[in-house]
């Protein structure tokens, strides 16, 4: 596996790929990787000849009182997990290649930022669309892979591609769970044991969704009471927000009568842990 970190070396690479007619898939990552991670480099490395991962940490899109400073980082672990998994090249770029000096040039998804994740956000999805076009012009890909754990992200990335008419394919991956439901992600790790009890009621939560539209309840302000007031059960939890919109504009719902989006985010301790799940009528 090779390691890039030169912006201009990055673009070399890619344009030789590109004019030997490889196909490029990429994978973006703020690193800390598990598993989550390794089951989009997998699907990258089915639907490309190459495959490249960044890890960049990326200060954009972090709020000023959120946790930049202390978000989990282990490149070296990060570079073993990749090398094990083939990848083609690692590009980890230096904050100070990435923004420079003079920087002033921002990409904003407008709408499907408002709610969800973008309401107590501020900035956040504008930080990651910046980044990821960066990452785009970059690596040059033919196809990029992103979770669906981020589900807002994904949607918000797709929109970008499309109105600016990238050439890119964006593929979404599915959720991939600890074996308890947990969904897997690098947050985990501030995690105490006692937490990491309670932060299995997300899962609890979006199961209960399902459960409780299948009782007959569809009036969605009823089952955010009862799916917060379950989540507040468990200790250290806080619920941010529970909504049920649709997946495909993520606009609120007020009654499930259709395949919809519940996505939560939780407080667990100083952890701020997010899932989602499309619930059925
Ligand atoms: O999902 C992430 O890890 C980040 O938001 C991304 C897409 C790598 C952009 O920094």
């Amino acid at each position: 596996m090779k390691e890039v970190k030169n912006i201009k070396e990055m673009q070399k690479l890619a344009e030789e790929w590109r004019k030997e007619g490889i196909k490029i898939g990429f994978v973006p990552t703020m690193g800390f990787l598990h598993e989550g991670h390794l089951s989009l480099v997998r699907i990258a490395k089915k639907l490309a000849q190459k495959v490249v991962v960044s890890i960049f940490v990326n200060p954009l899109q972090f709020g000023p009182q959120e946790d930049f400073r202390d978000y989990p980082r282990d490149i070296e672990r990060d570079k073993k997990l990749l090398e094990a998994e083939e990848v083609d090249v690692v590009f980890i770029p230096e904050a100070e290649e990435m923004y420079p000096q003079g920087f002033q040039t921002y990409v904003e998804v407008t709408e499907l930022t408002k709610g969800l994740c973008g309401a107590f956000r501020p900035g956040h999805f504008k930080g990651v669309t910046t980044v990821v076009l960066k990452l785009f012009n970059i690596v040059k890909p033919h196809i990029a892979v992103f979770g669906e754990k981020d589900y807002q992200q994904l949607m918000v990335i797709k929109r970008m591609v499309k109105d600016l008419n990238l050439d890119i394919e964006i593929v979404g991956a599915p959720i991939v769970r600890e074996k308890d439901g947990l969904a897997m992600s690098s947050r985990n790790t501030y995690l105490s044991e006692e937490e990491r009890k309670s932060a299995l009621s997300l899962y609890k939560a979006l199961q209960k969704a399902q459960e409780l539209v299948n009782s007959g309840i569809k009036d969605v302000k009823q089952l955010k009471e009862e799916l917060k007031n379950f989540i507040h059960q468990h200790p250290y939890t806080k619920v941010q927000y529970i909504e049920f919109v649709n997946p495909e504009t993520l606009e609120s719902v007020e009654k499930v009568d259709n395949p919809t989006l519940c996505a939560l985010a939780v407080f667990v301790g100083k952890a701020r842990l997010i899932d989602n799940a499309i619930i059925k009528p």
